[in-house]
């Protein structure tokens, strides 16, 4: 599978695929944010440093950064987001440098704007996973994510839908991409591998 997503990478700079985790890691990976204490989830902001802002109006998400503290199955994420970031810095010379991710809830009706996860020229985030952790879903749930072109028209290339098992790879710069409403609770990890652009004179902000 690492091979399918490189190959789409390099031709189309995305890649969706399905099963990409075996359902029982799938499953205790729900369990494992699902039983996180709500008082420890926290909104999700948008921009990025002294910038950052929680903005219903764009996304109304609740996030928790995921740390192999979480236990078994985040580990088995982080170790899987690592043999990734390996593969394709064998095969595509991508220069990943470091990995974060989080869980993230959308209660129904939440959903969030189109967006992209890096800006041109300041980008350190390079590529974005998404993983959802969704037992069942269907057409009529809503809470597709939308994956958009950025050639000036913003055609639509794919929409997704946030069925458990399902990865999207992308390139962070160049897909605008949104998450619908949901009718039903929604749930995903986004992740993103960042290059390393710190010196001693300007280091990397934190997310
Ligand atoms: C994000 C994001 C997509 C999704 O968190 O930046 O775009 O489908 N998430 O959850
Ligand atoms: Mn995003």
């Amino acid at each position: 599978m690492f091979d399918l997503i490189a190959s789409d990478l390099r031709q189309k700079g995305y890649s969706v695929q399905k099963d990409a985790l075996s359902p029982s890691v799938v499953s205790e990976l729900l369990r494992t944010f699902t039983s996180i204490p709500s008082g420890e989830l926290k909104q999700a902001g948008i921009g990025r440093a002294q910038g950052q802002h929680a903005n219903s109006e764009i996304r109304g998400d609740e996030i928790a950064w995921i740390e192999s503290a979480h236990g078994g199955a985040a580990g088995q994420w982080l170790e899987f987001s690592a043999q990734l970031q390996q593969y394709l810095n064998r095969n595509l010379m991508l220069g990943l440098f470091s990995f974060e991710s989080h869980f993230a809830h959308y209660a129904p009706g939440a959903f969030y704007k189109t967006h992209v996860d890096a800006f041109k020229g300041q980008a350190n985030r390079v590529l974005s996973v998404v993983l959802y952790l969704n037992p069942e879903w269907g057409p009529e749930d809503g809470g597709e994510m939308v994956l958009y072109s950025d050639q000036g028209t913003q055609a639509v290339l794919e929409k997704i839908q946030p069925l458990g098992g399902t990865l999207v790879v992308f390139l962070s710069e160049d897909f605008p991409h949104e998450v619908r409403p949901a009718k039903r609770d929604r749930y995903s990890i986004a992740g993103w591998y960042r290059v390393n652009t710190s010196s001693t004179l300007r280091i990397d902000p934190p997310a």
